[in-house]
């Protein structure tokens, strides 16, 4: 089965890899928006049960955000097994995104760079979209994560009154929350988690979200992503903020814009953010810095380059909680679901 399942998807995966990269993200995304339209409902694949954030994950591997930026494919994605699905990054209001060609396949590197830039439907979109998969009530068990960020017009100044915004529109549909600061493709974002400009962003991000808990009567978690592009010394200071202000995980990491070790191929020079397999050692770093500064206090969701069950089994050995997965999906399918699910 387990192998029937990879070779279909190595099949499915030729005829993709044959159209321009956005293209068949499309057509594999209207892919599994009809799988998800199949009747029957939805759980994820079982695996170790794991209590993290508050919530009961019922096996550790989750969707990274990117991938259904507009949440349209939950529930084919559900379908899969995944324990936990993150949509988004979305934002207030709808955007564009860069110009294409945003996203290039590395194949020999079994990488992808993208600057794709938070194309996206805006918060209100996402939330009545979000109102409909509640309503339809076929997830068993799927945690859904909302991951936020800023609209690219929006001045660094205001940043936090557009994570503010996107949490009103979405905190009641959400398991999670996760705050964006770390995409290389909005300028200026990433240095949202420097020193200077965190810790009034935590406070007054907490501040909403107890506010929110009380009007709703439910407490949702928030997480902080960030990038593996950073010094040790700034890893430390982020871990001491997350500390303080008590928020619910880390995520670590996003892409880099490094590039580490590229087999000289035709896109290894695009701007953007690298992701996949020559992310591995920089995001386990990343995740074990973190770990040592936190000590447990906080979870930790690794990302990055989990290409393998042996890259899964790394990532929680270097003190992961949970993990997720956005290349290693595009290049091994279901398959490594399945794979990292009995971690
Ligand atoms: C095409 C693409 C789009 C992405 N968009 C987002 C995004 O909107 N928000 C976000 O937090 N991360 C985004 N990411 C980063 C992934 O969620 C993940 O952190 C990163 O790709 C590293 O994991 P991986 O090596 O398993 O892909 C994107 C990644 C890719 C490849």
């Amino acid at each position: 089965m387990a192998l029937e399942c990879a070779a279909m998807y190595a099949l499915a995966r030729s005829l993709l890899f044959t159209l321009p990269p956005e293209t068949s993200h499309d057509v594999g995304l209207a892919g599994l928006t009809a799988l998800g339209r199949l009747p029957g409902r939805l759980r994820p694949l079982p695996g170790r049960r794991r209590q993290v954030m508050g919530l009961t994950f019922r096996n550790p591997v989750g969707l990274a955000a990117g991938l259904d930026k507009d949440a349209r494919a939950v529930e084919g994605l559900a379908r899969l097994g995944f324990g936990f699905v993150e949509v988004g990054t979305v934002t207030p209001l709808a955007q564009p995104g860069n110009p294409r060609p945003r996203l290039f396949r590395l194949p020999a590197d079994r990488a992808l760079i993208n600057r794709m830039g938070f194309n996206n439907h805006g918060a209100e979109a996402m939330a009545r979209r979000l109102d409909g998969i509640r309503a339809r009530g076929r997830l068993v068990d799927t945690l859904l994560g909302v991951n936020v960020g800023k609209n690219k017009d929006t001045p660094l100044e205001s940043a936090a009154d557009d994570y503010l915004r996107c949490m009103d529109a979405v905190y009641t549909h959400a398991d999670y929350l996760t705050l964006n600061l770390s995409s290389p493709n909005t300028p200026g974002l990433r240095t949202l988690q420097s020193e200077a400009s965190l810790a009034p962003l935590l406070e007054r991000i907490k501040g909403r979200q107890a506010a929110l808990a009380a009007r709703h009567g439910r407490y949702v978690p928030v997480a902080l992503k960030i990038a593996p592009d950073l010094a040790a010394a700034d890893v430390e200071i982020i871990a001491g903020a997350v500390a303080r202000f008590e928020l619910d995980a880390v995520i670590a990491t996003n892409t880099t814009i490094s590039r580490p070790g590229l087999a000289a191929a035709p896109h290894a020079g695009e701007t953007g953010g690298l992701s996949g397999a020559p992310l591995a050692p920089l995001a386990l770093q990343v995740v074990g810095l973190l770990r040592e500064a936190l000590g447990g206090r906080v979870p930790i969701i690794g990302v990055g380059g989990i290409m393998d069950g042996r890259g899964g089994a790394a990532m929680l050995e270097q003190g992961a909680d949970l993990l997720q997965i956005y290349t290693g999906f595009i290049y091994r399918g279901p398959a490594l679901i399945r794979e990292l699910a009995e971690l």
